[in-house]
């Protein structure tokens, strides 16, 4: 399982890529907000900052003003995926962009029969989310392993992307279901890599190498 982050924060961005462990980046209009920046400027930004996919959301509702609003942000650079929803004209927004070769990622993605939608409609990547299942009672990592199934029984080519990954937990049920990807918050990022028993465990090396070499 490869990891993206989902931000739209380049200092998060460039501290996480600076560690070698950075396949792509996912932003939302959420994310884009927060950031209180221009979001073409953010998007050039970021490609200059990663090698891989950099998922960038187009907001309209209609098929045609979705692929006005994406041919600009594919033109940035072939590293641009466009973010699609889930819904009727997004499908419709998927399937012309994927036969113009513009690389899509279906996002709130809440079914496997919605991943499976997405991924005939030709979606590159389907954005199953995790959390937010989980808020409603429902069980998120659940659907991963179910999509994670149904694409590996019919032989479909589309990533799956876990997305709306709240815990470290989630992490790694999303690598054991089978996510091809997961795109974490810089926060849970910063958790898995830590652990206190490595921490300590530095500590005592030290202090064991100092004890022995005094004098
Ligand atoms: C994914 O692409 C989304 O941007 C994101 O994971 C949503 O996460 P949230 O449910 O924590 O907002």
């Amino acid at each position: 399982m490869q990891f993206f982050i989902d931000t739209a924060d380049v200092e998060e961005i460039r501290t996480a890529n600076s560690w070698g462990i950075l396949s792509g980046v996912t932003t939302n209009p959420s994310l884009v907000a927060k950031s209180g920046r221009d979001f073409t400027e953010v998007v050039k930004e970021i490609v200059n900052i990663v090698d891989g996919s950099v998922s960038a959301e187009v907001l309209s509702d209609d098929v045609e003003g979705m692929l006005e609003e994406a041919e600009p942000l594919a033109a940035i650079s072939d590293q641009i995926t466009i973010k699609v929803p889930m819904t009727a004209e997004g499908l419709k927004a998927v399937h012309r962009l994927s036969k113009m070769g513009i690389k899509t990622n279906v996002t709130l993605i809440f079914s496997s029969n919605q991943a499976l939608m997405a991924a005939r409609a030709g979606a590159t990547y389907v954005s199953p989310f995790v959390g937010r299942l989980d808020d409603i009672g429902h069980d998120g990592v659940k659907l991963i392993d179910e999509v994670a199934h149904i694409f590996d029984v019919h032989n479909i080519d589309t990533k799956i992307i876990a997305a709306s990954i709240r815990h470290p937990i989630h992490v790694a049920q999303a690598a054991e279901s089978g996510a091809h990807i997961a795109t974490l918050p810089f926060a849970v990022m910063k958790k898995i890599l830590s652990h206190p028993l490595t921490d300590q465990g530095i500590q005592r090396f030290k202090e064991d190498w100092e004890k022995a070499n005094k004098g």
